[in-house]
This record gives structure tokens, C-alpha cells and sequence, in this order.
């Protein structure tokens, strides 16, 4: 089983991933791809001697450049997390129901363009939310529209502010992103 990873950012998802993926040896983690050539994700991948990839947003667009590095893999899922472009149609239709994100939301609330990061946090906080939590679901043509496969939550108070509520997300990624792709990559 083969699985690469997609990051713009920090990387913490893609640090839990690769460590997770140590203790399971029948999945690969071919690759860490990025739109970034300074994503903290690319250094968590070089330390654990994954293959690195950066691409431009115009490589990502056309299907023939990128799908060269990708195919080569003969992946059975990519994985985004952190990832900060829009998947083209054309990709999605070469991986189809093979591509999954993770959205530090409960969707459908709090997606769609421009809702990422902190942005979703102060939209749930403003909303003035019982609950927050993250969705992991398909990547279809548009932002945070696909098939939800997995939620989890987590109560918000009064007390909550960005911090808080940050601190409170990164622990449901830590603890729940990993073993979800590890049951999808079980039923595969
Ligand atoms: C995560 O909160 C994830 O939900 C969202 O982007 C963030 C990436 O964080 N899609 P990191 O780069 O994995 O630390």
C-alpha cells in the first residue's frame, strides 16, 4: 500500500503520519509533496529519508508534469493535509476517490475557500459554537464538498479563545488523523 502526502505548512499532521507509518509496514509513505519549498512538512519527510517534492501551482495544473513524479508511485492514496491549493479537476478524476483532506472544522460548517487555519478557528469562535472538532472526508472539485468519511469533536466553553481552541484541534489530528487513514488504507 502506497500513500503521499500534501502539505503547504508546518507539517505537524505530516510528522504524526510518518511516525504512525513507522509502526505499520504495509503502508508506504512514498512521498511528501509541496507547493512550498519552505513547508516545515518537507523537513519532517527528508529527516525520516522520505522522497521530497515541490511543485509550482501551474505544475499542479498540468496533469502531465506533475502526474510523471506521481505515477511513478502507483498511489493508492493521497493524502492532504496542510494543503493549501485547490486540487484541479483533472487530478481529482486520475485519483478518484483516492485523494482525502482534513478540514479543522465540523463540516459543511465552517468551509469553502478562504477558511483555513486560523480563519476557521475565529469563525467558529465568532459563531459562538457549543463544539468544534475536524472532518476528514474526499476531495471532490470544490473546497470541503466531498464525502465526509470521518468526524470528530471536541466542547467549546466560554473560556475558549484561539489558542485554546487550536491546542484543542491539534490534539483530535494528532490522535484521530492517523489511524483514519490506516482504516481506509485496510479497507483498500
Ligand atoms: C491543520 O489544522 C489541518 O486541519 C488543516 O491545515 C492544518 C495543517 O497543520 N487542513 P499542519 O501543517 O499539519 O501543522
Amino acid at each position: 500500500m502506497k500513500i503521499a502526502l500534501f502539505a503547504s505548512g508546518t507539517g505537524s499532521n505530516v510528522k504524526n503520519i510518518i511516525k504512525h507509518f513507522e509502526k505499520n509496514k504495509n503502508v508506504e509513505i512514498a512521498g511528501v509533496f509541496s507547493n512550498k519549498a519552505n513547508a516545515g512538512a518537507l523537513l519532517h519527510a527528508i529527516e525520516a529519508e522520505i522522497p521530497t517534492y515541490v511543485f509550482s501551482n501551474q505544475e499542479l495544473n498540468d496533469v502531465n508534469q506533475l502526474f510523471k513524479s506521481i505515477e511513478n508511485h502507483d498511489l493508492d492514496l493521497i493524502v492532504l493535509a496542510g494543503f493549501l491549493l485547490k486540487i484541479p479537476k483533472l487530478f481529482i478524476s486520475k485519483f478518484e476517490g483516492k485523494i482525502i483532506n482534513l478540514h479543522p472544522s465540523l463540516l459543511p460548517k465552517f468551509g469553502g475557500k478562504g477558511m483555513y487555519g486560523a480563519h476557521v478557528h475565529r469563525a467558529v469562535l465568532s459563531a459562538n459554537e457549543l463544539e468544534t472538532g475536524i472532518t476528514i472526508h474526499y476531495v471532490n472539485e470544490n473546497y470541503d464538498e466531498g464525502a465526509v468519511i470521518k468526524q470528530f469533536k471536541t466542547a467549546l466553553t466560554e473560556s475558549d479563545n484561539l489558542e485554546s481552541v487550536q491546542e484543542k484541534i491539534k490534539l483530535l489530528e494528532k490522535t484521530y488523523f492517523p489511524i483514519t487513514i490506516e482504516e481506509l488504507t485496510n479497507k483498500l
